[in-house]
């Protein structure tokens, strides 16, 4: 492509160490497309003529064909996918083959290439986000009443509707889905006609050529469009985000499925034995997942850093990009699916993960509540169930079975009526009726709200 200015051949070494065709060959689709689209530019001003045009068209749509049918070959000799397809198109057409990078350099043409397949990638990857949230909500819908306890610190804290929990994720992977659909309206320009740096001379229509590749605009500067990988960046972000909170997922199932929670059943299907602990089944799903954000942290510190000192524009360093955002895709994509399938077949041990939210200590917090009721301020309500939990600890007895003079003689509120009604389960969580807190009737609205949303 560059023969012009040398005498002697690349060295292999440097063929294999530069080659990026192993990797980018995937852009092929969003590269025959760019392609076509400048072709047609290139017509409209005048730089080829109709027939030329035909002849680029149909010979790219040619191997497009060959490509998807796996019959075509790239080679690593030409670099890139750029070069491997316009190298065969010119074998295959002749002199209009050879017109085609008129006003237009490899530099422009990955930003375009590149930005096409993750934009494709931030709208492939959120819908997977839903799939996983309708599983959410199924698992959710399957135990509608389920009721466990929930935890900070690990420890047991207050009672929940296991529905509650599960839609906390549904949530969080809504705000992930957000935040890729985000990354896609930020990166939607179009950049080609920014050359290798500095636009050309030539001067096509470029508002033409986004219409055709789907932009609603063209980027604005052509320095910016060929150095931006920012775009990247944030999918890479948004990625990582995302995995976090999978993995937070696959630990609270990893935790759950234990034999001390005993809280949910895993299908056979998801999950593996043990070759030597006849005795073992291991929630490797979870555990997979949860590990494999490590390599999504990863990519987005690979592609930081990789950025972080190049001078303007475009840098050779910048081919490092398109494995990191590959293999993220990749990763959360897949993770995404066998997630929902694991959650599709999961089930909760209702009575196990009832028995567990059954600890009167739960209700500590209510029992408060009910003193406030009764004009004590809150710091010495707190005070006052604490010193009864204490001595609840003392006698060695749960909390609601303590003697009723020993409420009594710490606050005259707490009568045995009141003490009994708020050691009630269903009736303490029908009391969360704030915005957001899990009584029965917001768990139906939400999970309603999630199902319509959904579908
Ligand atoms: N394979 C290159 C990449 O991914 C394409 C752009 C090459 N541009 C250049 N000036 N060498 O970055």
């Amino acid at each position: 492509m560059w023969k012009g200015r040398f005498k002697e051949e690349q060295s292999d070494l440097l063929k294999s160490y530069g080659e990026s065709v192993s990797i980018d060959w995937q852009l092929y689709p969003h590269d025959i497309a760019g392609s076509i689209a400048h072709a047609r530019a290139l017509k409209s001003a005048g730089i080829l003529t109709g027939e030329e045009f035909e002849k680029i068209e149909s010979g790219l749509r040619q191997i497009l064909a060959e490509i998807e049918e796996g019959r075509f070959e790239f080679l690593m000799d030409l670099e890139d996918v750029h070069m491997n397809i316009e190298s065969e198109l010119t074998k295959r057409i002749g002199p209009a083959g050879a017109k085609l990078h008129t006003a237009r350099s490899r530099n422009d043409q990955v930003a375009l290439d590149f930005r096409l397949w993750v934009r494709e990638a931030c709208d492939s990857l959120a819908q997977k986000l839903q799939g996983l949230q309708r599983e959410l909500v199924g698992l959710a819908e399957r135990h509608r009443t389920a009721i466990m306890p929930g935890y900070t610190h690990l420890q047991r804290a207050q009672p929940v509707f296991f529905a509650h929990h599960l839609l906390a994720y549904v949530e969080m992977l809504d705000r992930d889905a957000g935040r890729l659909r985000d990354a896609h309206a930020r990166m939607d320009a179009m950049p080609l006609g920014s050359g290798a740096i500095a636009g050309s001379t030539i001067l096509l229509d470029r508002e033409a050529v986004a219409k055709e590749l789907g932009f609603p605009r063209v980027t604005t500067n052509s320095m910016d469009a060929v150095a931006d990988r920012d775009f990247a960046c944030e999918v890479l972000a948004a990625i990582a985000i995302a995995g976090m909170h999978l993995s937070r997922l696959s630990e609270d199932v990893i935790l759950w499925a234990s034999t001390e929670f005993g809280f949910l059943e895993l299908s056979d299907r998801h999950t593996t034995g043990s070759s030597l602990m006849p005795q073992k089944k291991n929630p490797d799903i979870a555990e997979l997942a949860r590990g494999k954000t490590g390599r999504l942290y990863g990519n987005l510190m690979t592609l930081l850093t990789v950025m972080k000192g190049l001078p303007l524009t475009y840098n050779r360093d910048m081919q490092e990009d398109k494995e990191a955002v590959f293999d993220s895709v990749k990763t959360l994509s897949a993770t995404l699916s066998i997630l929902a399938e694991m959650f599709s077949a999961a089930s909760l041990r209702e009575a196990r993960a009832l028995e567990a939210a059954g600890d009167p200590l739960l209700l500590a917090t209510d029992l408060a509540d009910r003193l406030v009721e009764g004009g004590v301020p809150f710091r010495k309500a707190h005070e006052i169930v604490g010193g009864l939990v204490a001595r609840a600890r003392e006698l060695n007895t749960p909390l609601d079975r303590l003697d009723s003079s020993e409420f009594l003689k710490s606050s005259p509120v707490l009568t045995p009526e009141i003490v009994k009604s708020t050691f009630q389960l269903q009736s303490a969580l029908a009391a969360r009726k704030t915005i957001g807190a899990p009584s029965p009737e917001n768990i139906s609205r939400e999970l309603s709200r999630w199902r319509s949303l959904l579908g």
